[in-house]
């Protein structure tokens, strides 16, 4: 069966191509396992999201932790995007971009003094605290600098995000952000400490959200929220909604950004900020696919069939981790028969697996395919575990490509160790 959630992936002649390039010279060049990106796609999701809320002010900080190739970081710097970064890794990659740290937000639920003195001493746009504790901690660091800190501080607004557990972010069991009855006096309380500017309200209530509803729920709480504290005295400027705006990975009913802004925007016309978004998945997640190789295929004593290929969970982690759904095309389109497999990669777990009884076109040993939407938290959470290297990423532009990272050697696997 074949499934496209992109048209910049789509067969020619019988070939699949990303833009004008044909995977399967891709595949012969480069070598499987092999990250291949649409340039296209990734410029023309960002207009579209860009494009809904022009109506107001606002800004993207693209959610560099869903693909952080520098390339690709670049991309959407030069079209204006800021970076959201969740670490002093990822802050170094957004400066290895040519990203400024004014164009930055610094995130995440855990951050060490190192990374709080670093967007300091750079001068980030915003650090976005998760706790009363690390409001002070950024405090008595930012009075030792002698500088202000630029801080918002996120909420977890309590609403059901309706995703996988591991990516809602915005329940009141979940570790992140603030519970907003505690979020006004908290406002209050930190905007008399010396050496905080308190510029923002945050929240981020969870990943690949197919449904705009939650969307509401939150920001018209975090608003009614804004609006009492800015009364209260504290002169905010930016609301941050987030990211988590879902993709198609197999036939969902998502929205699109117009929609989103349809039911967003009389909302945030009631409000005098900034609005910040911060989509990560959006921007990449169908820009990309995951080549990889047939190895063997075998049919056990119970009638299962195995299709073993030579990318796995070290590539791409999501169906390990969250039995995520990757649809799975050849890169040759032949009409044969389906048959019904488990897809599964060479590395020692059971839970090493691509895709489970899966009807797929019937395949044998050297057929390459293509696993789809594999744009997003692919590369990033790739990892060297079995001594596996990590794969090589391709940047397509129309009918040129380029390698925007090479496939690591076997001196990568010990070069830090004696
Ligand atoms: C704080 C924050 N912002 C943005 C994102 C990006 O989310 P998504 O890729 O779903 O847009 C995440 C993802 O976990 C996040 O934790």
């Amino acid at each position: 069966m074949n499934y496209f959630p992109s048209n910049y992936f789509r067969y020619i002649d019988g070939k699949l191509h990303c833009e004008k390039v044909n995977l399967q010279e891709l595949a012969e060049e480069f070598g499987t396992p092999l990250f291949v990106y649409s340039k296209n796609f990734f410029i023309d999701k960002y207009k579209e999201l860009d494009e809904a809320f022009k109506s107001i002010n606002h800004r993207i900080y693209y959610a560099s932790k869903a693909n952080f190739n520098l390339s690709v970081i670049k991309i959407f710097h030069e079209l204006g995007s800021g970076i959201d970064v969740n670490s002093a890794g990822e802050f170094y990659r957004a400066l290895k971009a040519g990203v400024k740290p004014q164009d930055m937000l610094l995130a995440g639920v855990g951050k060490t003094d190192e990374e709080i003195i670093l967007g300091l001493k750079n001068g980030i746009k915003v650090i976005k605290a998760e706790s009363l504790e690390e409001v002070y901690v950024i405090n008595s660091i930012a009075a030792e600098l002698d500088v202000m800190a630029p801080v918002a501080i996120r909420i977890n607004p309590d609403v059901d995000a309706k995703t996988h557990p591991y990516i809602s972010t915005g329940l009141a069991e979940n570790k992140f952000g603030i519970d907003t009855i505690y979020a006004y006096d908290m406002f209050i309380e930190c905007s008399k400490l010396s050496n905080i500017n308190l510029t923002g309200i945050d929240m981020h209530i969870g990943s690949q959200i197919t449904t705009i509803e939650p969307f509401v729920e939150a920001v018209i709480k975090m608003a009614e929220l804004y609006k009492k504290i800015k009364s209260g005295g504290v002169p905010l400027k930016h609301f941050d909604v987030g990211g988590g705006i879902g993709v198609l990975y197999n036939n969902e009913t998502a929205f699109t950004p117009t929609e989103l802004a349809e039911k967003l925007i009389p909302i945030f016309m009631q409000l005098d900020a900034e609005i910040i978004f911060e989509p990560g998945r959006f921007l990449t997640a169908n820009g990309g696919v995951l080549l990889t190789d047939v190895l063997y295929t075998k049919t056990n004593s119970l009638g299962k069939n195995f299709v073993v290929v030579d990318s796995a969970m070290t590539e791409l982690l999501r169906p390990s981790l969250y039995k995520s759904y990757h649809h799975v095309q050849p890169l040759e389109q032949i009409d044969n028969i389906d048959f019904n497999t488990d897809i599964v990669g060479p590395v020692c777990e059971t839970g090493d697996y691509i895709a489970k009884e899966r009807e797929i076109t019937m395949v044998g040993r050297g057929d390459k395919l293509a696993i789809m939407s594999a744009g997003a938290y692919g590369m990033v959470m790739a990892s060297n575990y079995n001594g596996r290297r990590r794969p090589a990423e391709i940047l397509v532009d129309g009918s040129e490509y380029k390698i925007i990272r090479s496939r690591e050697t076997f001196e990568h696997l010990i070069f830090d160790e004696v």
